[in-house]
């Protein structure tokens, strides 16, 4: 966080640390091409959130982002960054503002790794001590160490050069990040570490940042928005991933977010979101029938057995409570139990490895917090609408 800001108060941008973004009826055609890459495109990116460009191959998402740096000029339309036109500024000048990760990383291979991530600071004159300690902050920035600064590109893994170029691209603290598919040349396993590395890093940087992927799974878990484009850079639908699931636009984005939508929206919610079932419980000791009125109280068949810490022990059939006070050997063992952080995917998986049976959640320092059932999740699944969907919720969080 400090050295983003250390960086924006030294710096000579012209743009504050994030700034927002918006197309606005955009086209692009090629010269000598009979159809648009880009169609009338138009959709705004709030200051310091990610907005995920996806869809099939060829349907125009590198041209888009190429457009807002100006690395190819629009047809028709305009993008604003900051409310400023981009068509105002000089290429130039516009790209050294405009963070970059190119498709395929794009280290120079004859520059140490330093050098590389210091490309910008250079353009743009800064004095050479000022450079060094940005490089050694974005190092750390980006998980690195230090000393890697002085190797070459060819003698760091896929994993570490990609670092290598979130860090070339957030060196002048740009206000927007343009990033293209720059996990995608990734083992799914270090692909999975680098997401929620930039993940986490974006919520200390909270930058701009379009986010190009072909990958459906990336764009639900990278963006706070999404828009599809089809062929021919045709907007087919841009919303937040929640309502993407929820409610695709048409077929085509139904195909595109798969038909498994239900399960991935499960995905984006947490225990936390949803309020849980009260189960009723009894203390090691307890007398029989104390435990079996509280249990028909709530017209409950079973309870949760406590131990004196009050952590949950087992859970205790109505039926097996046979007048003698209640004890743990009567109890079946808590074999999977939840946290308030598990995904609503992975509470429906335990569920459902239990027979059906609702899921003891635990809060983080093991007291129970209450049951969750299959009847919770699938109405957690229901199309959002505002209050107490999962959506609103991690909107809430965020
Ligand atoms: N310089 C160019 N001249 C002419 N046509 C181009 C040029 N660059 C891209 N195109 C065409 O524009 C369309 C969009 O290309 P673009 O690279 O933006 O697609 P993309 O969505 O990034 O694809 P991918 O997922 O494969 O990276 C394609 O039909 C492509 O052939
Ligand atoms: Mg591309």
């Amino acid at each position: 966080m400090n050295s983003a800001n250390t960086a924006q108060a030294e710096g000579p941008n012209a743009y504050p640390s994030a700034a927002p973004l918006e197309f606005r009826n955009v086209s692009k055609r090629y010269p000598r091409s009979d159809r648009p890459a880009i169609a009338d495109l138009s959709f705004s990116v709030p200051a310091g959130e990610i907005c995920v460009l996806v869809g099939p191959s060829g349907c125009g998402k590198t041209t888009a982002m190429r457009l807002v740096n100006r690395m190819t000029d629009l047809t028709s339309g305009d993008i604003l960054l900051d409310g400023e036109s981009v068509t105002q500024r000089k290429p130039a000048e516009l790209r050294r503002e405009i963070g970059y990760v190119i498709q395929q990383i794009g280290l120079f291979p004859h520059q140490t790794i330093a050098q590389n991530i210091a490309t910008v600071p250079k353009l743009l004159g800064w004095e050479k001590d000022r450079t060094q300690r940005r490089v050694t902050e974005l190092l750390e920035l980006v998980s690195l160490p230090s000393e890697m600064g002085d190797r070459y590109p060819a003698e760091l893994s896929g994993g570490q050069r990609q670092r290598v170029g979130v860090a070339r691209a957030l060196a002048a603290d740009p206000p927007l990040m343009l990033m293209d598919e720059p996990f995608g040349a990734i083992d799914p396993i270090n692909r999975e570490r680098l997401q929620n590395e930039f993940l986490r890093l974006q919520a200390e940087i909270r930058k701009t940042v379009v986010f190009v992927t072909h990958d459906i799974d990336e764009a639900i878990k990278m963006g706070d928005r999404i828009a599809i484009l089809r062929e021919g850079g045709v907007l087919a639908q841009y919303a937040t991933p929640d309502e993407l699931l929820a409610r695709p636009a048409d077929d085509f984005v139904a195909r595109f977010v798969g038909a498994d939508r239900g399960l991935k929206r499960l995905t984006l919610s947490q225990l936390h979101d949803i309020v849980l079932l009260d189960v009723p419980t009894a203390h090691v000791g307890d007398a029989a029938s104390d435990a079996r009125e509280r249990a028909a109280q709530r017209d409950a068949d079973e309870l949760v057995v406590l131990d004196g810490g009050e952590q949950p022990i087992g859970r205790l059939p109505v039926a097996r409570l046979n007048g003698q006070p209640v004890s743990a050997d009567d109890a079946d063992p808590l074999t999977s139990t939840a946290s308030r952080e598990t995904s609503l995917r992975d509470a429906l998986s335990l569920v459902v490895a239990d027979r059906n049976r609702p899921l003891v959640v635990l809060e983080a320092d093991g007291r129970l917090a209450g049951l969750v059932s299959l009847e919770l999740i699938s109405a957690a699944l229901r199309p959002a609408d505002g209050a107490g969907s999962p959506e609103a919720a991690r909107g809430a969080q965020r």
